[in-house]
Parts: C-alpha cells; sequence; structure tokens
C-alpha cells in the first residue's frame, strides 16, 4: 500500500479537461473598499481571484488522497468588468495541463452573462502536513 501511495504522490495523474462551477455572491468583505485594493463598493481583485483558486482547489481535491492538497504557486487573471455588491457571481475553472505536480487551470468568473474576469492559475500537489512542517522548521521549532 505505502509503495502504491508514493507512486500515487509522484505521480498522481489528474483528468484534463475536468472542470468545476461554483457560485459565490458579493458580500461587503469582497469589496474594493473593505480590502483596500480600490474605494469603491465591487467585487474586488483580489476576492474574484480567491473565488477562481478556491474553485481551481475544489475542482481537484476529490481526486488526490487525503494527505495532499494543492497550494496556489501562479495567478495571471484580467479583471474585464466591474461587478455590484451583492452580484451573484459564476465561477469557472477547468483542468488544462499538468507537469507532474504541477497543475494548470484556465479559469473564468462571470456575472449573469458577463465575463468579468479570465485568466491562467497554477496550483502545485504538496503533502499537507510536510508543507507545513518544512514551515515550522524555517520558523526554528516555534
Ligand atoms: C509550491 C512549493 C511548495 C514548491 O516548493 P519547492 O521547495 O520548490 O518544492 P518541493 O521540494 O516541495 O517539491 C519539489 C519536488 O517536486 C518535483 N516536481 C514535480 N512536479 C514539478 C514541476 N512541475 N515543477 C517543478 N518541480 C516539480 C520536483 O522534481 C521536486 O522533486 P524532489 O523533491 O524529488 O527533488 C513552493 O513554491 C511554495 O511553497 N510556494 C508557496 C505556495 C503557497 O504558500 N501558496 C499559498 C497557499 S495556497
Amino acid at each position: 500500500m505505502k509503495v502504491f501511495e508514493a507512486i500515487l504522490m509522484d505521480m498522481p495523474k489528474l483528468p484534463i479537461g475536468l472542470e468545476l462551477t461554483k457560485k459565490y455572491v458579493v458580500r461587503s468583505e469582497d469589496t474594493a473598499k473593505f480590502l483596500g485594493s480600490g474605494d469603491v463598493e465591487v467585487l474586488s481583485t483580489p476576492a474574484m481571484i480567491a473565488y477562481m483558486e478556491h474553485t481551481a482547489l475544489e475542482a481537484v481535491q476529490t481526486y488526490l488522497l487525503e494527505n495532499l492538497t494543492t497550494v496556489g504557486i501562479r495567478v495571471d487573471v484580467k479583471h474585464l468588468r466591474p461587478a455590484p455588491k451583492g452580484a451573484e457571481i459564476t465561477v469557472v475553472a477547468k483542468l488544462i495541463q499538468q507537469d507532474r505536480r504541477k497543475l494548470v487551470f484556465e479559469v473564468k468568473a462571470f456575472w449573469n452573462e458577463d465575463l468579468i474576469g479570465e485568466g491562467i492559475h497554477e496550483r502545485f500537489i504538496v503533502d499537507r502536513e510536510k508543507f507545513l512542517s518544512k514551515l515550522r522548521d524555517k520558523l526554528g521549532g516555534r
């Protein structure tokens, strides 16, 4: 079993084209005014990106062993249109490429029919405990 798990850890093969769609409502805490990334009450760019990351995370999580997760390593996104507080936005993350532990997603956000954001997001498969213990080592055991 251990050997099998090691093989999966090294090379979990995920289905290219796998896609997840999620809906989010723009809360006060998501606005540019609240986060300080702007001074208007519209969906902020960092909140839109967080929703894209969350959708990509969930898209692949069920394909990974329990000890594994993914961490965001790259975001290249255009914010094309504003969306107001209270709007329901739809976010789609599609796995388009895998290079061993690196996963590449195409991400899109819509408000109704309008494309409000799109781009590429990369995530890296890590062992949750190893990832955190490396960080603890950096803190010198604190
Ligand atoms: C992603 C991250 C963990 C990579 O760190 P790292 O120290 O380079 O990588 P690791 O040592 O964990 O893994 C590298 C290993 O993966 C392998 N690997 C697999 N796929 C790879 C790929 N596509 N590209 C590069 N290396 C890859 C390497 O060969 C290497 O193997 P080895 O350990 O046998 O030599 C690091 O960049 C990071 O922590 N980024 C921050 C992520 C974050 O905090 N995000 C916010 C929270 S979600």
